[in-house]
């Protein structure tokens, strides 16, 4: 696909998303030369900057961006109708056919004014398209998020709407689908008549670091699983859609969503990692979890009786996100004791970082008299085979300029994913402490039964 010449707006363009993530993608957008000749960037934000201090502190993050055409405005009052005015001459001077794009980079209060001024200020409507590009969260549970897809539908259809979710944009996330659709060895075996049970794992050796003020007030079930967590769980249940466009993808995805059994106590684990109270910005009481592991069942004709296995946390062992597919144990014992039977001799893993690739694990014999078995494995690494891979940004973004909206969370996805917390934030448990460096409170095994965490090294 091609992308059209465009202005591309960015409200809170002097912010720490636009300055660590957008500016440096669009610049290695530049770089690549994938973005259109008559392409021009016009920065919005609070601060009373002129062009020449705007233009400096994108250099710095993004060279490629030296010989595009750069506008800043200070938006000191929220005054939209001057925004459009600016938006307006810009296109006549650059001679844009005004299609636009919209990107909110900004933090979740300041969200409902700034859809509400676009909107008001007409600027949900151009010449030429508008597209509007909006950050998690969505909402902080289910009634936020059904006030803010509303009040984004009062100005803007939903196929402008681009929600992103930054784990969308990871190869190997994207991958998934190839993986599975692509290669029906592997679809054949994907269901309950094969898999045992299905694990993912989205671990992260820092703590809060200095967000501890916005961390407090959502903790990991928020920050991490209702999107990130989420969006891989219905990656890896979806059945196979009807056509591989946005639609149907998303339409499987919301399917699984609407299949999953409610969230029982039992099924939810939290912890907090020990010295977390005392991190700048947390309250000295808090009961907010830096760690979440929950139990799912998803009740469709594929996956009956198979649990999913969801955990994240901060102040873990290491940085990983895997998902492991463990599959049934041979129906009969024959070459290990009735004792040491349940082990997983079979898993296919599926690593997204800080190694991209899979690996598929399996039994053999050890050479010699004695009868001895190794679990051996034969992996792929996408670095090995294609060299670094493109940040998720520079893919999500490019993907909006070309109005592809498959890898974007839609409105009633967002809900149906709210929804299936809601009973988990409604009546929290107290989180169980764990050491940092840790796998997490050692509860979290339990739910597990007489199962382990599958974790590829
Ligand atoms: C963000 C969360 O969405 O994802 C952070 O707000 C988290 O708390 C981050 O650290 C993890 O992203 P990644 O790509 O490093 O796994």
């Amino acid at each position: 696909m091609t992308v059209e010449p465009h202005l591309f707006v960015i409200l809170g363009a002097s912010g720490d998303l636009a300055q660590r993530k957008l500016l440096p993608a669009l610049g290695e957008l530049a770089h690549r030369g994938r973005l259109p000749p008559n392409w021009a960037l016009l920065g919005a934000a609070r601060r009373t900057w002129d062009e020449e201090r705007f233009r400096e502190f994108v250099f710095q993050v993004a060279p490629g961006l030296r010989t595009t055409p750069l506008a800043y405005h200070p938006l000191p009052q929220p005054d939209y109708q001057a925004l459009a005015a600016r938006i307006a001459a810009l296109e006549g001077e650059l001679n844009l056919p005004g299609n636009r794009i919209f990107y909110l980079a900004l933090p979740p209060g300041a969200l409902p004014q700034a859809v509400q001024g676009l909107g008001e200020a007409g600027l949900a409507q151009s010449p030429g398209w508008t597209r509007l590009v909006v950050e998690k969260p969505f909402g902080s549970d289910l009634n936020s998020a059904r006030d803010l897809n509303s009040l984004l539908g009062r100005y803007f259809q939903e196929e402008q709407i681009f929600r992103i979710d930054h784990y969308l944009g990871k190869e190997t996330v994207q991958n998934l689908l190839i993986f599975r659709f692509a290669n029906p060895i592997f679809e054949e075996l994907w269901n309950r008549r094969n898999v045992e049970c299905v694990q993912i794992t989205v671990a992260e050796e820092e703590g809060v670091g200095r967000r501890g003020g916005y961390y407090d007030l959502a903790g990991a079930l928020r920050d991490m699983v209702q999107n990130h967590l989420t969006q891989l769980l219905t990656l890896v249940a979806m059945e196979v859609p009807a056509s591989f466009s946005a639609t149907s993808i998303r339409d499987e995805k919301v399917k699984v969503l609407r299949a999953v059994r409610p969230l029982t106590r039992e099924d939810v684990v939290r912890g907090q990692y020990l010295g977390y109270r005392r991190e700048p910005g947390v309250a000295p009481d808090s009961q907010t979890e830096t760690y979440v592991a929950l139990r799912m069942w998803i009740d469709n004709w594929r996956w009956q009786g198979v649990p999913f296995y969801l955990r994240t946390g901060k102040r873990l062992a290491r940085k990983t996100s895997q998902i492991a597919l463990g599959f049934r144990q041979p129906p009969i014992c024959l070459f290990r004791s009735e004792k040491s039977c349940r082990v997983h001799a079979n898993v296919l893993y599926l690593m997204l970082q800080p190694e991209e690739g899979f690996a598929l694990s399996f039994d053999v014999k050890a050479p010699g008299e004695e009868l001895q078995l190794f679990t051996q494995e034969l992996d792929f690494y996408y670095q090995e085979a294609f060299g670094p891979l493109p940040e998720a940004y520079q893919a999500l973004l490019l993907d909006v300029m070309e109005g592809e909206a498959t890898l974007f969370v839609r409105a009633d996805e967002v809900e149906a994913a709210w929804q299936l917390y809601q009973p988990v934030l409604e009546a929290p448990t107290p989180p169980h402490p764990y050491p940092p460096g840790s796998w997490g409170p050692k509860e979290a095994d339990e739910l597990l039964q007489e199962d382990r965490w599958l974790v590829h090294d």
